[in-house]
């Protein structure tokens, strides 16, 4: 949530603050800043409310040589999306931008009588709390260590002053920033992803670490102004991983190649001829998985639904095994209670998430082994975790998540495999899973193949719709949720999920002309149940797709049937047509795909 920029080197600063912010548009895309600082002292601060392209115009006229300089896009908390709250702010020579909430500021802001505030951010609060230790005789460094002593809250800081234009110093308590290394060049960015092409080298700072960033090198200390030595990691993203190539969206181009992602998730994973799962990584021996008896899965949005629908194959695949699934954002103040021999499956996209952080630590804290699901490398999550699967699928650029679903579900699903191969239990069901997982990539090629136009001309038809219901029973009802929550973040239809044997309890008397409803249906011992909570659908004059693999007689408004052989996995298969469709009728309703308002990726702040 929110991206910063910087760097500080022999070219021009400009270019690359402004290519950063595009690359982190998806973090928050509310307003969007710059400052640079010449080498005779003078700050060139520009802001603009909106998209980085509204900054960019404000370039032509104010483009400065200086070498040193950084930038952020925000993602609103407090203050609306302005000029005058956008960062980066100000306070004497101090320039500073901030990701993650100072909770304090209020009661900070009492004492800063010297400084009229001019935004409604807690991020001024602390330029200025900064600016007030900041005087002729002290470092920069030293000034903003002392702010930070104050502070309660979470942060990632990047801060300048005009006074000194040969450092930028950095923070970090809760929210990530990763310094890359260049030849006589420094950059700053929270996300790796505004470094490709820039550096491969890069320092991923700790909570409570504070750097001073020059053009020739990176010194680490901490809040007690005491030297840590630096690790130096290589970021392995590509270019083409960050590009659109081709696609008309970065959300199309997630959906389409979840083939390939998915190909690699599995590999070196499964193998299919020995029947055999095996996740490096988790750092359990064939012991400790055998022991398992309870998984606790965490997550939020999404992920929190790709582990609802791994809880149900977890239960298929490895007798008397409990699982339970929560969300991160309530788990976290719930005086939960977690049975001996419990493993945590903590399932993130971004590895950021405070939500979901939050809970990783409070499990470490009452020692649970946790394991990470999760795609970005050397995210604090990844970090933090005592084990765990990077699921390789890329990164996702679009804010609405949807690879990393099929990728984590089935990740899950491996992880069940191998507990119930330790266990040697369920193995008819095993052996079947092992299969389906193999086959699943091309399942979902052929869904996107064969299925795109026909998706997208029924979404054209429906998206004139103010509300939808998503429907489905067992595995499908996590797959129910997650097809609406897609629906509504992008296209703002409001649509909600349901268990399917729920809908009569309540929602049902929803159903009228300005609702369509979404029904999933598999072909298996619970399709005539499926057919009777359509049938209520029906008869009370819904507007009713079907979207099913089965090939048996479905009475709806429009039947999509999936040719899929699978059985087990086609809940994946039928969540890449959800996908399409949710694509396609917010394509069709003009709305910005990528970028949907309100919203931002990585999610660090509560
Ligand atoms: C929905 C979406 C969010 C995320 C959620 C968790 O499309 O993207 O619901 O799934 O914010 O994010 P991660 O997986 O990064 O922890």
């Amino acid at each position: 949530m929110c991206g910063i920029v910087g760097c500080i080197g022999k070219k021009e600063a400009q270019p690359y603050l402004i290519s950063g912010l595009h690359r982190l548009e998806y973090r928050g895309y509310d307003s969007a800043g710059i400052v640079t600082i010449s080498n005779d002292n003078k700050a060139t601060l520009l802001r603009a409310k909106g998209k980085v392209s509204s900054l960019e115009s404000l370039i032509g006229k104010n483009t400065s040589k200086d070498t040193i300089g950084i930038g952020h896009t925000r993602w609103a908390t407090h203050g609306e999306p302005s000029e005058t709250n956008a960062h980066p702010h100000q306070s004497g020579n101090v320039y500073l931008v901030h990701n993650g909430i100072i909770e304090n500021y209020k009661e900070l802001k009492t004492s800063l009588k010297d400084h009229v505030f001019k935004s409604q951010t807690d991020t001024e609060v602390l330029a200025a709390l900064v600016n007030s230790f900041y005087n002729n005789d002290t470092e920069l460094v030293d000034a903003v260590t002392q702010a930070l002593q104050l502070v309660v809250g979470t942060y990632g800081i990047a801060v300048v002053s005009a006074r000194n234009p040969d450092e930028i110093i950095v923070a970090r308590s809760g929210s990530p920033l990763i310094i890359g290394i260049g030849d006589d060049e420094t950059y700053i960015a929270s996300d790796a992803s505004a470094l490709i092409g820039y550096t491969t080298q890069a320092i991923y700072l700790n909570d409570g670490e504070i750097a001073v960033c020059r053009r020739d090198g990176v010194k680490l200390r901490d809040l007690a102004a005491q030297p840590i030595s630096a690790q130096v990691e290589t970021i392995e993203i590509d270019m083409q991983a960050i590009q659109k190539q081709g696609y008309d969206h970065f959300l199309l181009k997630e959906i389409c190649e979840q083939p390939v992602t998915l190909r690699s998730t599995l590999s070196g994973r499964v193998n299919v001829e020995d029947e055999l799962v095996k996740l490096g990584g988790l750092n359990l021996t064939v012991e400790e998985i055998r022991d398992i008896e309870h998984v606790t899965i965490i997550g939020c949005g999404t992920a929190y639904y790709a582990g609802l629908l791994g809880s149900y194959y977890l239960e298929q695949l490895v007798d008397g095994l409990t699982v339970d699934v929560a969300m991160a954002s309530e788990l976290r103040y719930r005086s939960f209670h977690l049975p001996k021999k419990t493993v945590a499956l903590v399932i993130s996209q971004s590895g950021e998430t405070a939500d979901t952080l939050a809970c990783l630590r409070e499990l470490k804290r009452r020692g649970v082994k946790t394991l990470g699901i999760i795609i970005a490398v050397g995210s604090t999550i990844a970090r933090e975790v005592d084990g765990g699967v990077y699921v390789h699928a890329g990164p996702e650029i679009s804010v609405a998540s949807t690879k990393a679903f099929t990728s984590q579900a089935v990740t899950i699903t491996m992880f069940g495999v191998q507990i119930a191969q330790a266990k040697g239990s369920g193995a008819k069901d095993v052996a079947k899973f092992i299969k389906e997982l193999d086959q699943l990539p091309n399942e979902i090629e052929a869904v996107i193949n064969n299925y795109k136009d026909r998706i997208a001309d029924l979404a054209k038809r429906y998206a004139h719709y103010e509300h939808a219901i998503f429907f489905g029973r067992d595995t499908l009802y996590p797959v129910a949720l997650e097809g609406a929550l897609k629906l509504k973040e992008i296209s703002y239809i409001q649509a909600e999920g349901f268990a399917a044997g729920e809908l009569k309890h309540g929602p049902i008397a929803l159903v009228d002309d300005t609702f369509f409803e979404v029904a999933l249906i598999l072909d298996n011992w619970l399709f005539d149940k499926s057919l009777s909570g359509l049938a209520e659908v029906n008869a009370r004059g819904g507007h009713i797709i079907a979207i099913t693999n089965s090939k048996k007689q479905i009475d709806a408004e429009e039947v999509l049937v999936i040719d899929t052989k699978l059985d087990l996995l086609a809940p994946l298969v039928l969540n890449v047509a959800q996908q399409l469709f949710a694509y396609y009728v917010t394509v069709a309703k003009g709305f910005d795909v990528d970028q949907p308002r309100n919203l931002a990726k990585s999610v660090t702040v509560e």
